[in-house]
């Protein structure tokens, strides 16, 4: 992608092999690195043709350092680290968490920080006080699975396909969410869990399996909305407290979780009961995509946080 100004985009490519790992069931780390190699190069050049611009026109090469699949982060990392070096241009190494929250400066140009941001994706589940565009505190966490690896492993269990998000919110649409009950985890604080949900799941699924072996195909609208219930109801109910702890009414979601429907919802109902200033980003920037990684790199640009040429990937590096 090519950002201005930190809010407006002039070209956001994505190259995407989510058709190709669908057949798998899930990601296959080796695909993904192998189609990041084919198709980087063609991406980025059509992001510079979009934008009716060449190398030369940029300021500064942003690129996610972290986390991620490795394979593919260091095929992202190392071509930024060629672009970069061969046009003269700072490298600005970007957090993917971050890039999530800057996603939404795109949708709701008025928003500043301070904001409380909950960022849910597959995987993470973070409540995070933006402090400015480059300081965030981290109010809590999941400790085990993330809201989103939760949805696609249940709907892996129900065998509807992947990714889940999406098929578990159009099915949720149609069904009752409070057909079924699921265990919550108690766990204090502001932090997130979501293995023990999964388990329940499974678990009540077995048994209404043994009673009807079609038990899945005759109440998979009701499972999908009481699934999709009880996780939203989990994120709500830590957000309300950061809220009450923090005194911060501006609240804000990102990453791929926030395309959820009745996650959205229950945002619009929040704002209207708590009166709460919600924040919720259009559709197309709830995924992965590089117009969120340039708007991040634009701020730590003005901050001039560049990185050298000898800068690793992660895998995993605290989100802080
Ligand atoms: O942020 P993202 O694109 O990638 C990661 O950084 O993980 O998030 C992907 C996650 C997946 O778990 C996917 O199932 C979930 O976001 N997701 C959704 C929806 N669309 C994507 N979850 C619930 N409802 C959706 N509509
Ligand atoms: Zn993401």
């Amino acid at each position: 992608a090519l950002v201005e100004d930190g809010r407006h985009l002039l070209s956001n490519v994505i190259s995407t092999s989510v058709k190709e790992q669908a057949l798998y069931g899930g990601v296959v780390p080796e695909i993904a690195s192998r189609r990041h190699c084919e198709f980087i190069s063609a991406t980025v050049k059509k992001a510079l043709l979009d934008a009716g611009k060449t190398i030369d026109d940029v300021d500064a090469v942003a690129v996610t350092f972290a986390p991620g699949l490795i394979g593919a982060v260091l095929v992202g990392v190392n071509f930024a680290k060629g672009l970069a070096y061969s046009a003269g241009k700072p490298l600005v190494p970007v957090h993917h968490l971050r890039g999530h929250i800057a996603a939404l400066y795109l949708t709701h140009p008025e928003l500043k920080p301070p904001f409380l941001c909950l960022v849910a994706s597959g995987g993470h589940s973070h409540i995070v006080e933006v402090q400015d565009y480059t300081h965030y505190h981290i109010l809590g966490h999941t400790v085990d699975d993330a809201a989103g690896e939760a949805i696609d492993k249940c709907s892996k269990v129900m065998g509807l396909g992947y990714p889940g998000g999406p098929i578990i919110d159009r099915l949720a649409r149609q069904g009752n969410p409070h057909a079924y009950k699921f265990s919550e985890p108690h766990i204090p604080g502001l932090d997130y869990s979501f293995s023990g949900l999964k388990t329940s799941f499974l678990y009540s699924l077995r048994e209404w399996i043994k009673d009807d072996p079609d038990f899945i195909e005759h109440h998979k609208e009701d499972l999908a909305a009481s699934l999709e219930f009880t996780i939203v109801d989990i994120l709500m109910k830590k957000l309300r407290l950061a809220v009450k702890q923090t005194g911060i009414k501006h609240v804000a979601v990102a990453g791929g979780v926030s395309a959820n429907n009745g996650l959205r919802n229950a945002f619009n109902e929040h704002a209207q009961k708590y009166g709460w200033t919600i924040y919720i980003p259009k559709f197309s920037y709830t995924t992965d995509n590089a117009a969120m990684i340039g708007i991040t790199g634009y701020y730590k640009y003005l901050d001039k946080v560049f990185c050298s040429i000898d800068k690793p990937a992660f895998s995993k590096v605290t989100f802080k």
